[in-house]
C-alpha cells in the first residue's frame, strides 16, 4: 500500500524531523538545544488536526511518536548495559536527543556516530557542538543511506567502530518513507555491516498496514504523505511479513514489539495511539 504522487527525494522527508525534534523537547526529552523554532511551528499547525483525529480514534503523532522512541531507548539501554554493545551508528538521526542523551549516560563505555543527508547532519552537528555535546565518542557524518556503491558508505562508516565487540544501527522514523526496493536494500545494507561485529543489533520503527486501517489513518497517511513528497509506504500487511523478511535478509532473531508490551516498564507506551508503530529489534552474530 503505497500513499504518494511523487518520487522521492530524500532531503524533502527532511521538515519531519523539525516536527520530532521539538516533539522529544516538549516532552523533556535531551537537551531543549535540539528544537527548532520550525519545529514548534509544525506542532502547533498540526494540533487542531491531532485533536479532530484523537477525538475520532485515529492516529495521534505524539502518541506513537514517544511510544517509539521509548521503547528505542529501552531496549538500546539495555544491550548496553548487558555488555553486547558499545558502538552506535544512528542512520536518519534528524534533531533527535538519543545521541546527546546516550553519550552523556555512558560517556566512553560507548561511541556513538550520529548520521543524516548532509544539511540536516550540519544542522545536528552545529546543534550538538553548540550544547557541548560533540567529542571522540559522539560524532554527527553526513549519510545518504540510498546512495554509496552498493551500501560502501555503510560499511565506510562502520569502519569506525574498532572494538568488534557489538555494534547497533539504529534507523527511526525512516523506514516508512522510503520504497519496498529501498528498505529492501538498506535492511542487507544494514546487515552486512551488523555480521562483523560480534553482537550487532538492529533497533527500529516500522508502521504495517494491519495497525493503520482506519479512515483517519489512510487521510493521516495521504497528507503526510503528500508534505513530504515521497509518500508513505506501508510495505506489509502483517508484522509476519515483515518478520520473514528481515529473517530471509539473514537476521536472526527477530522481534516486532508493540509499543504496549513494554507498558508496566516504558513511559508513555500506554498512549492511546503508540500501538499503530511497531518496534523492530533484529539481531546478527558474526558470521
Ligand atoms: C522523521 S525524520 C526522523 C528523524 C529522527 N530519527 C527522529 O526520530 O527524530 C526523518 C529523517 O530522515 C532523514 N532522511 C531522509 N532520507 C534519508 C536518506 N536517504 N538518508 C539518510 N537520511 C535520510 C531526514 O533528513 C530526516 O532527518
Amino acid at each position: 500500500m503505497r500513499f504518494s504522487r511523487t518520487r522521492p527525494r530524500p532531503d524533502s522527508i527532511s521538515p519531519t524531523a523539525h516536527y520530532t525534534g521539538y516533539v522529544w523537547a516538549r516532552n523533556g526529552l535531551g537537551n531543549g538545544g535540539l528544537s527548532t523554532a520550525r519545529g514548534g511551528w509544525y506542532y502547533r499547525l498540526l494540533q487542531p488536526a491531532m485533536a479532530l483525529s484523537r477525538a475520532f480514534g485515529g492516529p495521534v503523532l505524539e502518541d506513537f511518536l514517544l511510544a517509539r522512541h521509548r521503547v528505542i531507548d529501552h531496549l538500546l539501554s539495555a544491550a548496553i548495559e548487558a555488555g553486547h554493545i558499545d558502538g552506535v551508528l544512528e542512520l536518519a538521526s534528524g534533531m533527535s536527543p538519543r545521541g546527546y542523551e546516550f553519550s552523556r549516560s555512558y560517556g566512553s563505555a560507548i561511541n556513538y556516530v550520529e548520521t543524516d543527508l548532509p544539511d540536516m547532519a550540519a544542522r545536528k552537528h552545529e546543534a550538538l557542538d553548540r550544547i557541548g555535546s560533540l567529542g571522540p565518542n559522539h560524532r554527527v557524518e553526513a549519510l545518504d543511506v540510498l546512495h554509496g556503491q552498493g551500501g560502501d558508505d555503510l560499511l565506510a562508516l562502520a569502519e569506525e567502530f574498532t572494538s568488534g565487540k557489538g555494534l547497533a544501527v539504529i534507523s527511526e522514523g525512516l523506514l516508512n518513507y522510503l520504497p519496498t526496493e529501498a528498505l529492501r536494500t538498506l535492511w542487507s545494507r544494514v546487515f552486512a555491516v551488523l555480521r562483523r561485529f560480534d553482537t550487532g543489533l538492529y533497533l527500529s520503527d516500522l508502521h504495517v498496514a494491519e495497525d493503520n486501517r482506519g479512515p483517519v489513518d489512510a487521510l493521516g497517511a495521504t497528507l503526510l504523505g503528500r508534505f513530504v513528497g515521497t509518500g508513505l509506504h506501508f510495505h506489509f500487511t502483517i508484522p509476519e511479513e515483515a518478520r520473514k523478511a528481515l529473517s530471509s535478509t539473514g537476521f536472526d532473531p527477530v522481534e516486532l514489539y508493540l509499543p504496549s508490551e513494554f507498558a508496566d516498564r516504558v513511559l508513555d507506551t500506554n498512549r492511546p495511539a503508540a500501538d499503530r508503530v511497531r518496534v523492530i529489534s533484529a539481531s546478527t552474530a558474526r558470521t
